[in-house]
């Protein structure tokens, strides 16, 4: 996007850049990620740089291999944590590895500053560093130092030389907890570096319908419509810029989508004036088919993925779209992510980066209109173009819909690791509880590794203790990686795996038992404030008579990266205990109470 005042961040790595990009753009000044490796001339074109931090260590002079030219230009530059001591360094100061700061801190303002104008003498900000600026550079002076309660305070947790416009802070102003983190940032942007405030939506709209007009020419657009948020603003946004005659949609049915949503997706479509153009597809009998009797998760995904993409080549031809280009909706981060970072985040398979999509797009035949957008942005661009909320804050839904949520088993029992079992009879002795080892296995994030570990089930536990119980489970026993609360507060004595793979049987259970989550959500004006809140059928028998167990997963989040488990009323925990275990083939529900990590959102 061009004609803004914009800022360039740049991505040392970690989830830091994306959140500083996003405060900046809530600043409606446009933030663009930059890599470290990108020359120093790239540079000139923004009006402030913005260095973030990195799991690297700037004492060991890891990661520091960017061009240093960047200091040279007449730019303000502010740097976070990381990118706070390689100014430093930069400029003749001294980092050490030294005085650890993890969590919340208290930051106490020393002289006054334009990047702290209209902050209280003290401020509670959050750290996470081992690394410190231990020698002040020439010409800079501190205006900030951490305090400890009881102790010697941390100097230069954020340090300033006015005159260069040279800034650093040894905390993270992006997160949520620096509580007036955003303040700070906004007197970087908006007053240092002089940017104007002129990014807002209706400009981003005007802005992304004329790129569509240009890109597209007289063309006809073909898109995958999926019904998920980006890929609905994605065609609404064609649709207006080009008319829908000159757009074709296809909605696939893989059979492993929510109860209800393809005939929702298809009646928005045909409100917004799709007819003829709107191309249906229901590859449910052909998804059933290629997943019968697979059992492996990551064989589940990959079979997924690849009918998915044999139903889209078979649908392109047989409606004869060749002449197409083909819109997708990819949004900022995935655009980001596929260009070879180090964000080890390998789960996502993007659909919209495989060879035949590369190859079209190197062709100019890949038309993109959210490519500069986060997810957010989105949902303001598809709330300014009309779209219902139910499209707008629908909950992310992952490519292989409920065909991950639906767990397989061999029937085989998966033994915990030895000493297990003790050590969580120990911890439920303890706290009077009582808890169990389940004898499958679901996945987990350790260390930014996928762990395949056990869950366990407690019982007898207050909803409220859970979360806190769940943390000390991870800590003492090991091989653990989830934690599920039994709904029924009864406990069950004997608990095994049942043999179950992909059926149109199950899918449907699974189905009715999401809608009945979902609907709750609703019902108690949860649904927008809790992040995501999967339903997952797993093959466990409890009750001896073949029926299986479902488990509830409400996170909050924000990028997915890390997640909290969503604290729900009692009242909706009893309904959904309710509802759910008389659903024919259910006979126990659980409420996975597991922060990510050690867990991750899903549970395969
Ligand atoms: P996890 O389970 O790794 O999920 O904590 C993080 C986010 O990614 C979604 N997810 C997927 N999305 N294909 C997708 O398009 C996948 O295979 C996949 N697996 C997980 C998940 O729903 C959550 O929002």
């Amino acid at each position: 996007m061009t004609g803004h005042d914009k800022i360039a961040v740049v991505d040392f790595g970690g989830q830091y850049a994306h959140l500083i990009a996003t405060k900046v753009r809530r600043l409606k000044v446009l933030a663009e990620i930059l890599q470290p490796e990108d020359p120093a001339e790239r540079f000139a074109a923004y009006k402030g740089i913005i260095l973030s931090g990195s799991p690297a260590l700037s004492s060991h002079d890891e990661d520091s291999a960017y061009d240093k030219a960047i200091y040279d230009l007449p730019i303000p530059i502010l740097g976070f944590c990381f990118g706070h001591q390689e100014i430093a360094k930069r400029y003749g100061g001294q980092v050490e590895h030294a005085q650890r700061e993890y969590g919340p801190a208290i930051l106490r303002i020393l002289g006054t500053s334009p990047i702290f104008e209209g902050l209280g003498e003290e401020e509670t900000v959050w750290m996470s560093h081992g690394d410190t600026v231990t020698v002040l550079p020439p010409g800079f002076r501190e205006i900030g130092a951490s305090i400890v309660p009881g102790g010697d305070p941390h100097p230069n947790a954020a340090i300033a030389n006015d005159g260069l416009k040279r800034y650093g802070f040894q905390f993270h102003p992006e997160v949520d907890d620096t509580v007036h983190g955003e303040a700070m940032i906004a007197n970087f942007v908006l007053k240092i570096c002089g940017c104007r405030p002129d990014w807002t939506v209706q400009r981003v709209e005007e802005e992304v319908l004329e790129e569509i007009r240009r890109q597209a020419g007289d063309r006809p657009v073909f898109l995958l419509a999926s019904g998920g948020v980006d890929s609905t603003v994605c065609a609404v946004l064609l649709g207006t810029a080009l008319g829908p005659e000159k757009v074709h949609l296809l909605h696939v049915d893989n059979g492993l989508m929510r109860k209800g949503e393809c005939d929702a997706v298809l009646a928005e479509f045909r409100r917004r004036g799709w007819e003829a153009n709107l191309h249906f597809a229901d590859a449910s009998a052909r998804f059933l088919e290629a997943l019968k009797g697979v059992v492996a998760p990551e064989a589940k995904r990959r079979i997924i993925g690849d009918t998915f993409l044999e139903v889209f080549e078979d649908e392109a031809a047989r409606l004869d779209l060749g002449g197409c280009l083909l819109a997708q909706g990819t949004i900022y981060p995935d655009t980001i992510e596929t260009g070879g970072t180090r964000r080890a985040d390998v789960i996502k398979t993007h659909h919209n980066r495989v060879p035949a999509v590369e190859a079209m797009i190197a062709e100019g035949r890949v038309i993109e209109p959210l490519k500069d957008l986060y997810k957010v942005e989105v949902r303001e661009l598809g709330e300014a173009l009309g779209l219902p909320d139910f499209l707008v804050w629908r909950h992310p839904f992952p490519g292989p819909g409920l065909g991950i949520r639906l767990l397989c088993s061999d029937g085989e029992p998966v033994m915990p690791e030895p000493g297990a079992a003790e050590a969580l009879g120990r911890l439920a002795r303890g706290a009077g509880i009582g808890a169990g080892l389940l004898p499958i296995r679901s996945v987990g994030v350790k260390a930014d590794l996928r762990s395949y570990e056990h869950p366990v089930l407690i019982w007898k536990a207050r909803p409220a203790d859970a979360e806190t119980l769940a943390a000390r489970i991870f800590q003492e026993v090991p091989g653990v990686n989830r934690c599920v609360l039994d709904l029924s507060g009864k406990g069950f004595s004997r608990i095994r795996p049942l043999p179950a793979t992909v059926t149109r049987e199950r899918l449907d259970l699974l189905r009715e038992a999401d809608a009945l989550v979902m609907e709750g959500l609703r019902r108690h004006g949860l649904y927008r404030e809790v992040w995501q809140c999967p339903t997952v059928l797993v093959p466990l028998e409890v009750d001896g008579a073949g029926r299986e167990f479902i488990v509830v997963r409400p996170v909050l989040s924000e990028r997915a990266m890390t997640a909290r488990p969503a604290v729900l009323p009692q009242s909706l925990l009893r309904e959904l205990a309710e509802s759910l275990s008389v659903l024919p083939g259910i006979s126990g529900v659980g409420l996975d109470v597991t922060t990510k990590p050690p867990g991750t959102i899903e549970w395969e």
